[in-house]
């Protein structure tokens, strides 16, 4: 706000920052033909597949598939957002975004927003008041959960008094507004719409403070078992649920050597075990987190330990907070503390040890959605043993390496009895290797082609290879290309019926060209020499090749069907021109010998194609 960051500024950033040149400070890059080439500096890997270009000054990880420009590089790199990274960039250079004049709709924006804080704030102190007060219902509530006065002053926890308009009254008589103490969201309007009334009522009061500072908002939870038991502040401009983190302020000071957080549901969670001295702790306040969070807590730390109630811990929405939290690069763990126990709880009955015990034993996400998924299901019959591998081959493939995915492959092998290649053929739907598949481990063959564990598979994971007619010719070729890497015996099947030249494909009919050729003079195809010769948008449409997943049963039939495709795309186009071109001739009133001709040749060859493409 107030800076003028129009496109061409950034621009300007990124003309002046060479996209080799900033990467090289962090990455120890070598020219490899067209491109320059290095460790990946988001992913750990041995061997290099981290490339950037410097004519398209755009960058591509192979492994990981992470690429943008210069100022995605950077927003990765330095854990930026956007502005900030084109701030940086600029800097770095000499070059200022104008700083122009903030209008004058923004100047009031700020300003109400500034009231706002102003205003929590004061009721913040006014909450608090009232817990001073002599023998009030909310310390006592307070000292019954076992928090000291100690605890209460961090906090800044208060008490809303059991009345109708204590602070609404009050913070009119400091001058404030009605209409801005309602965008606050400290008040309701009567039903009658003939005033205010408070809105938090005999309720201990939890304010939410950013990592400013600033109060933002509140949670107030019922004294007398009334509902709901927690209320919180409505949505308001500075107040945004989804956004925030209770306790923040404090964790993000006590992340330790280790850079982690505790992500607990509640405020007394956050509260029972900062008092125990556990202070890296905040509270997604009972929703599933949200993207936002995710960066928010990417900002601070490096792992984030979860320790929901068990039944939350294990539900769907829940768990996709948790992908979010991995998506945005934290080492996520779970911890599962004993039937029904929240931390708050757990603390207070077993003292900060053994909560610190459990938070060593926490699984890692993967492993607890292992878990899960082991306990839902009966491991002792072949019907759930096919579930659950079924249901983890979601999580194992989201392991982006291959090594770890094998350990993880060869664990649940042991723990389940269920062989390692069965296992590996549900996740790659890849049994070229494994001739011994889960098909055979477990259920007898009733169907030469189409066994029913084959359709039962197919049905929920392994996509089944499509019917040529509704794939695609670029899909077609992609999976030609990409069954032809993995394995040599289709190479040499493709290669006796496809020239590189008959893929339609620019860039498929390159990739062709370069594997053809290193088969003939090595027989042997490596991505590395591929990826050399490749221009950087190449490479991503080599990857989206190498990503594809493969089924290889019915591989045969599959190879017929993509080649098909092929031809029937070039055989339809090739129609599409002569009817053009016969219609053109058509057209011609006095024929020339050699249009007649021509027409005639046309026919022929028209009928000719359009038995070959009945034959398809
Ligand atoms: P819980 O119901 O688990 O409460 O809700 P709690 O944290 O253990 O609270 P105590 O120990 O009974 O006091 C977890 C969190 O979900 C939100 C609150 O943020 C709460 O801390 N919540 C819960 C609400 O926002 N509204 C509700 O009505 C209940
Ligand atoms: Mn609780």
């Amino acid at each position: 706000m107030g800076i003028n960051m129009n496109d061409g500024f950034i621009e300007e950033v990124k003309a002046h920052n060479d996209i080799v040149e900033i990467i090289s400070k962090y990455v120890e890059l070598k020219k490899t033909g067209n491109n320059y080439k290095g460790l990946c500096p988001f992913h750990s890997e041995k061997t290099p597949s981290f490339i950037v270009s410097d004519d398209k000054q755009y960058f591509h990880c192979f492994g990981c598939g992470e690429a943008g420009d210069v100022i995605h590089f950077i927003m990765k790199m330095e854990n930026l957002d956007f502005v900030d990274a084109v701030t940086q960039l600029g800097e770095r250079v000499g070059i200022y975004p104008e700083k122009n004049s903030v209008s004058k709709q923004e100047k009031e924006e700020i300003s109400r927003k500034n009231t706002i804080y102003e205003i929590n704030r004061a009721a913040a102190l006014f909450y608090y008041k009232n817990l001073c007060k002599k023998n009030n219902d909310g310390l006592s509530y307070l000292y019954k959960r076992k928090l000291n006065n100690k605890t209460v002053k961090t906090f800044g926890l208060g008490y809303a008094e059991d009345k109708w308009e204590a602070l609404n009254s009050y913070l009119l008589e400091q001058g404030y507004d009605q209409s801005i103490i309602y965008a606050a969201g400290l008040v309701s309007e009567r039903k009658k719409k003939n005033g205010y009334v408070d809105k938090f009522r005999n309720r201990i009061i939890f304010p939410i403070i950013n990592t400013r500072g600033k109060v933002i908002g509140f949670g107030g939870r019922t004294i007398e078992n009334n509902m709901p038991k927690y209320l919180n502040s409505p949505e308001t401009p500075v107040f945004n649920k989804g956004e925030n983190l209770f306790g923040l302020n404090f964790a993000k000071k006590e992340v330790g050597s280790k850079k982690q957080i505790i992500v607990v549901e509640g405020y007394m969670d956050v509260i029972a075990l900062y008092q125990s001295g556990i202070k890296n702790v905040v509270a997604s306040l009972g929703t599933a987190l949200t993207k936002y969070q995710a960066t928010l807590l990417k900002r601070y730390s490096e792992e984030v330990v979860i320790a929901y109630d068990g039944d939350t811990a294990g539900q769907l929405a829940t768990l996709r907070g948790l992908d979010i939290l991995r998506e945005v690069g934290c080492q996520v763990k779970v911890l599962r503390l004993s039937e029904g126990k929240d931390p708050d709880e757990f603390i207070v009955e077993n003292g900060k040890q053994a909560f610190l015990d459990e938070i060593n034993h926490a699984l890692p996400l993967v492993d607890y959605k292992i878990l899960l998924a082991k306990n839902a299901n009966d491991l002792t019959t072949v019907e759930g043993k096919i579930n659950f591998v079924k249901s983890i081959t979601e999580v194992l493939q989201q392991l982006k390496s291959p090594v770890e995915r094998d350990a993880y492959i060869k664990k649940i092998a042991m723990d389940t009895q269920i062989s390692i290649e069965a296992i590996k053929s549900e996740i790659y739907g890849n049994t070229r290797n494994n001739p011994q598949n889960l098909e055979k481990t477990m259920i007898p063959h009733t169907n030469k082609y189409r066994s029913k564990w084959d359709r039962h598979t197919n049905k929920y994971s392994i996509k089944p290879v499509k019917p040529a007619d509704k794939l695609g010719y670029l899909e077609a070729e992609r999976s030609l290309l990409k069954t032809m890497i993995t394995d040599k015996t289709i190479f040499d099947k493709v290669k006796a019926t496809m020239l590189p030249d008959d893929f339609i494909d620019e860039t498929h009919k390159k990739i062709a060209k370069i594997m053809y050729r290193l088969h003939e003079q090595n027989n042997l195809i490596d991505m590395e020499t591929i990826i050399n010769a490749l221009d950087i948008e190449e490479v991503v449409i080599l990857h989206q090749i190498n990503d594809k997943i493969i089924p290889m049963e019915n591989i045969e039939k599959a190879l017929i069907d993509y080649i098909n495709t092929i031809q029937k795309h070039k055989l339809t186009s090739m129609k599409v021109k002569m009817e053009e071109e016969l219609r053109k001739l058509e057209k011609i009133e006095n024929k020339s010998q050699e249009q007649i001709v021509r027409i005639r040749e046309l026919c022929i060859n028209y009928d000719k194609l359009q038995k070959e493409l009945k034959k398809l």
